[in-house]
């Protein structure tokens, strides 16, 4: 019989206590952040990092993100930050962005993947901040699913894909913001998006007062990647956050007209902008459909969790209608692109 799966914590002190000792003993806790769950381990300690590698399944020269608990923190591990980013940490810290920074010598290969630079964030959940502060140091944490699949975004989740690979898990309830942070990387004091998230390239440009070249031209199949760090981001990666089940995408009238070719035998996810009703006679049934939020916010708040929920009921596929393609939804497209993606 395989050992039971790690129960999740609640938010006492000493909870938060036994977890921050734990990584302090080279331990993994996996905590909620209000983006994803992160898998956490303490940023200084190589056997721990080794361990973080390990049970997530990653290669070990993909970098993993640095947590601190406050801004203050940011010098012992970064150095020559571009003012913009300065700019950044000052609009949006603590929040769900990352920021690509040269690193200090405090930053261990094993963060990096040997790379001269460290993704840092400070997330704006209070169990998170909590746990920082009790630890003190900076604590390496990918999201706390194995490589390649669905972020997790509540403790349950963790729970099911990391069994007791784990040695503690704070539960915090679902998260807010549902997929990773906006990744905000510089090129000679130059940002630009890595990945896209709840922060936004026009929030970004605001707090800059600057134009960024649009994200869509960096994707990692155009050619025009800017830096070497594009291909080491696994978030980069065309075929990430997968479902089992396989994902096609369609544009409304698409999906309208592959639903009127079903079968009554066919076992088809559908999660479409609408009800069933606006897009099927009465009569129709498929596997499941799902409604999705038309707020990008909200659609992005509980995509995982569908997708999970999906992936759990043996369907043949998941059928998906496209987002709008403006830049609110950006970090859902992303997302669900990367999903449908066929490696
Ligand atoms: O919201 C988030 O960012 C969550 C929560 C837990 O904080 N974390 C997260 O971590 O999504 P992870 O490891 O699943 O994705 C982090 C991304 C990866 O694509 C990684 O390669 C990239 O950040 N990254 C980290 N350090 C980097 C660096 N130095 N250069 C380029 N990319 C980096
Ligand atoms: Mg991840």
């Amino acid at each position: 019989m395989s050992p039971a799966p790690t129960q999740p914590l609640g938010s006492s002190q000493l909870e938060l206590e036994s977890a921050a000792q734990c990584l302090k003993a080279g331990g993994l806790v996996a905590f909620p952040t209000e983006t994803v769950y992160g898998l956490g381990a303490d940023a200084e300690n190589p056997e721990a990092l080794a361990k973080l590698y390990a049970v997530k399944g990653r290669p070990t020269h993909h970098p993993v993100i640095v947590h601190l608990a406050s801004v203050e923190q940011l010098s012992q591990w970064a150095v020559d930050i571009p003012e913009a980013a300065l700019v950044l940490t000052k609009a949006f810290w603590p929040g769900p962005l990352t920021l690509i920074l040269k690193r200090s010598s405090r930053v261990p290969d094993a963060v990096t993947g040997g790379q001269d630079t460290v993704g840092i964030r400070v997330p704006d959940h209070p169990l998170a901040l909590a746990l920082l502060q009790s630890f003190g140091g900076g604590v390496a944490a990918p999201s706390a699913n194995r490589f390649g699949r669905l972020s997790p975004t509540t403790a349950q989740h963790v729970q099911q894909d990391l069994g007791e690979d784990v040695d503690a898990i704070l539960d915090g309830g679902p998260c807010q913001v549902g997929v990773e942070s906006t990744i905000v990387a510089f090129r000679e004091g130059q940002p630009f998006i890595l990945r896209p998230g709840l922060i936004t390239e026009e929030q970004i440009q605001q707090a800059l007062q600057a134009v960024l070249a649009p994200f869509e031209s960096r994707q990692p199949n155009s050619g025009n990647a800017p830096m070497s760090t594009v291909s080491r981001a696994p978030g980069t990666l065309a075929s990430h956050y997968a479902p089992r089940t396989p994902l096609r995408l369609f544009s409304r009238p698409e999906l309208q007209a592959q639903l009127a070719g079903l079968q009554p035998q066919d076992r088809v996810g559908v999660m479409a902008l609408s009800d069933a009703s606006a897009l099927v006679s009465p009569a129709f049934s498929c596997g499941k459909w799902v409604k999705m939020p038309n707020k990008p916010e909200e659609y992005a708040r509980r995509l995982y969790a569908t997708l999970r929920e999906l992936d759990a009921l043996g369907l043949s596929c998941l059928w998906v209608e496209r987002v709008p393609s403006d830049a609110q939804w950006a970090a859902v497209a992303d997302r669900l692109a990367r999903a449908a993606f066929v490696g």
